[in-house]
């Protein structure tokens, strides 16, 4: 079953065929793509809030030609405790394919061990792949290549995760600034290493951006994590990302984020406002074009774009 839910192990060919196919699905809106999706129902269940994910794999499923059913955790039986296995066993004779946004990695598993169709990881508590490859497309876009200088400033969290995945398959040079306690998976850094990436960790954001051509960043706390918010204020102080940060970076850096921001906390107004953050808003956007290449991957199990 070609389920896509992880970065982790694909290779830099495959992932350049997903950004390849995304950037024709781009290019050929709003003309529109072969609606091979015909005939076929998506489900998207939201067990967590969600914006981008949520509306663009719903526009991306009905510009393919097929229907998107949308079910939020609260609106659905889960919320009462039916099981992940039962919901995927009935949405799995109903749908074609299941995008699963959830809490613990383990419900996501399950629900792709159980369905019988493909299933797409639309942002558990541990990583987000959809959101990279929208990234990675951005700064193909604005930057001529993925191969460039990151620097993450933030929260070793689920997205950074999946960027330490993206660093390992196009052995990227990526530095994370992160305040102790909340550093990435250690397993995840070394297996980034160890495919060749050049990965650093640091403590202080100045570090880390030197020299960047990316600078990237997310919430200090995640969905799930609300309660940590104050602690978490106080340990991300002085990781906001605003125009003192980019006097240390690159001449032609960008911010990325993968939104909902909060302006004032990670990163300024000025930036997300201004001419560093208007990849930002393309970021977001090409949500919706790498969506419909990793729909094809996962329904035909190669990403080739708009026929
Ligand atoms: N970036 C992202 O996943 O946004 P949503 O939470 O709005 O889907
Ligand atoms: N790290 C954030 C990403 C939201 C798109 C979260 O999990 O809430």
């Amino acid at each position: 079953m070609p389920h896509f839910l992880t970065l982790a192990g694909l290779s830099a060919r495959t992932l350049t065929e997903l950004l390849d196919a995304s950037a024709a699905y781009k290019r050929a809106r709003p003309h529109g793509a072969a609606p091979w999706l015909a005939g076929k129902h998506v489900a998207l269940v939201m067990e967590k809030a969600s914006t981008r994910t949520r509306v663009g794999f719903e526009v991306a499923v009905h510009e393919l030609g097929g229907h998107a059913t949308v079910i939020t955790g609260s609106g659905s039986q889960l919320a009462r405790g039916e099981p992940v296995e039962d919901t995927a066993r009935v949405l799995g004779r109903f749908c074609h394919g299941i995008v699963f946004r959830t809490f613990g990695d383990d419900r996501l598993q399950t629900m792709a061990t159980h369905a019988g169709v493909p299933v797409i990881n639309a942002l558990p508590d541990r990583e987000h792949p959809c959101q990279i490859l929208a990234d990675l497309l951005t700064v193909r876009e604005h930057l001529g290549t993925v191969d460039v200088r990151y620097a993450w400033i933030g929260a070793g969290n689920n997205v950074a995760v999946s960027w330490l995945h993206a660093a390992a398959a196009f052995g990227l040079t990526l530095t994370l600034a992160c305040p102790d306690g909340y550093h990435p998976d250690p397993d995840v850094v070394a297996d980034a290493r160890a495919a060749g990436a050049s990965i650093e960790i640091v403590a202080d954001p100045v570090a880390a951006a030197r020299g960047a051509d990316v600078l990237r960043t997310d919430v200090w706390a995640s969905m799930g994590q609300e309660e940590e918010a104050r602690a978490r204020a106080q340990a991300f102080a002085g990781y906001l990302v605003d125009d003192g940060l980019f006097l240390h970076a690159s001449g032609r850096a960008i911010a990325l984020h993968c939104l909902p921001a909060h302006r004032g906390e990670e990163i300024a107004a000025s930036v997300l406002d201004g001419p560093r953050g208007a990849a930002i808003w393309d970021q977001a956007e090409n949500r919706m074009h790498t969506h419909k290449a990793i729909l094809e991957l996962a329904f035909t199990g190669g990403a080739r774009g708009p026929a």
